[in-house]
């Protein structure tokens, strides 16, 4: 591994170039200091080029393990589906690479300990990417909840109703797969939400969960829902769905028959609930506000609403944020702001719901490794 320090230059390389490649490489070519994005890789050679000439990258693979002997290469981002990310990020440890993977870090809890592990004893940086938890307001709310403003915490809610096609799940092989997406509606979409409720509301005790294909044609849940006990003796409910339809568009024939032409999900909504005050966030923005003591922030994350009904309807700041943190990581000997430790929790928990469901028994934490 190159020693790098706060005066070094890092050189950074892409590993999958599909929907959220971009996230990263254009904060990494334009935004992020300290860094030089110097390389991609796509197992699918075409996707791999086209990638590299539009974010004008001068080096192009089309195999993980040429790129991470590439001695110019100090780190790495895993955009691959989210079952490759484990072994992602340990090939680029053992190569002496730091990485930052993408959400969900991986799909099961020993890949996970194992990812931890390996980056730990080489010495690499490991970051997960969670955006949300770089905006003001979810800093905002959870900075709130956990003074004790809201008096004693009796519910924490997260309710995901989104709308992902047939289409969208046929995009790609990996779509909706157990071994690569690793779930349905919770383990991709829903992960974002399960982390920032157990983040402000602190580690789960006890679950039990529903969770089934009711509409799309997965192996993996488009609909679910737990029950939830928190440590701190907060209840509170998960609802994770994309089979669900919040909005929609449509236009008669001559003969007076529909025909729909668009369709959307609704916004995500988290609740928090105390016997002294109450804060709600529906869509990124304060829905209610009743905090004693507590004026309500002018604050507002950047929207993703559009997320609902589209995977690349995100903004980039949460990206280009971690991004930064990450090489900064990288060149101060410091942790980033998400590491591999505070990245399993969410994992956890969607692991432990499909347990749940699988077996209709309640799940306690912590969850052993399958
Ligand atoms: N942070 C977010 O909000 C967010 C949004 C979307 C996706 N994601 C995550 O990003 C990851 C990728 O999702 P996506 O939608 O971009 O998927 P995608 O299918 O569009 O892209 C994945 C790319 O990886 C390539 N690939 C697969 N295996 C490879 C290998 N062994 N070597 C090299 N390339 C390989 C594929 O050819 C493809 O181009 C997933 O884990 C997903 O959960 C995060």
């Amino acid at each position: 591994m190159r020693a790098i320090g706060p005066n070094d230059t890092v050189g950074h390389g892409i590993i999958g170039c599909g929907v959220i490649a971009p996230f990263h490489a254009e904060p990494m070519r334009q935004y992020v200091r300290g860094v030089r994005l110097l390389a991609c890789c796509d197992e699918i050679p075409e996707r791999a080029r086209e990638f590299a000439a539009k974010y004008e990258i001068p080096k192009v693979y089309t195999n993980p393990e040429e790129l991470l002997a590439d001695p110019e290469i100090d780190s790495v981002s895993v955009c691959t589906p989210s079952g490759h990310h484990g072994d992602h990020v340990i090939a680029a440890s053992n190569a002496g690479k730091h990485a930052i993977t993408e959400k969900p870090m991986d799909i099961k809890l020993a890949k996970i300990d194992a990812m931890i592990g390996v980056t730990r004893s080489n010495g690499t940086r490991l970051a997960v990417i969670f955006q949300r938890r770089t905006s003001p307001l979810w800093q905002k709310v959870r900075e709130t909840v956990q003074s004790g403003a809201l008096g004693k915490l009796v519910l924490g809610d997260a309710y995901l109703k989104y709308y992902r096609s047939q289409e969208y799940y046929d995009s790609g092989a990996w779509r909706g797969t157990w071994a690569l997406d690793g779930g349905g509606c919770l383990m991709n979409q829903g992960v974002h939400l399960v982390d920032i409720l157990q983040w402000i509301m602190g580690p789960v005790d006890t679950l039990f969960s529903f969770a089934d294909h009711l509409a799309r044609e997965i192996e993996v849940e488009d609909t679910t829902v737990s029950a939830l006990r928190f440590k701190n003796g907060a209840l509170g409910t998960l609802e994770g769905a994309t089979s669900t339809i919040g909005s929609a568009e449509w236009e008669a024939d001559a003969a007076g028959k529909f025909q729909v032409t668009k369709r959307g999900g609704l916004s995500h909504r988290l609740e928090f609930h105390g016997d002294q005050g109450t804060i709600m966030v529906e869509g990124e923005k304060i829905a209610r506000w009743a905090v004693p003591g507590v004026p309500q922030p002018d604050l507002e994350a950047e929207s993703s609403g559009g997320m609902a009904s589209d995977p690349r309807a995100i903004g980039m700041s949460g990206h280009i944020i971690q991004l930064q943190d990450f090489v900064d990581s990288i060149r101060e000997g410091r942790d980033p702001m998400v590491t591999g430790e505070a990245g399993r929790a969410a994992v956890e928990i969607i692991l432990a719901v499909y347990r749940s469901a699988r077996t209709g028994q309640p799940v306690h934490f912590p969850l052993e490794s399958e």
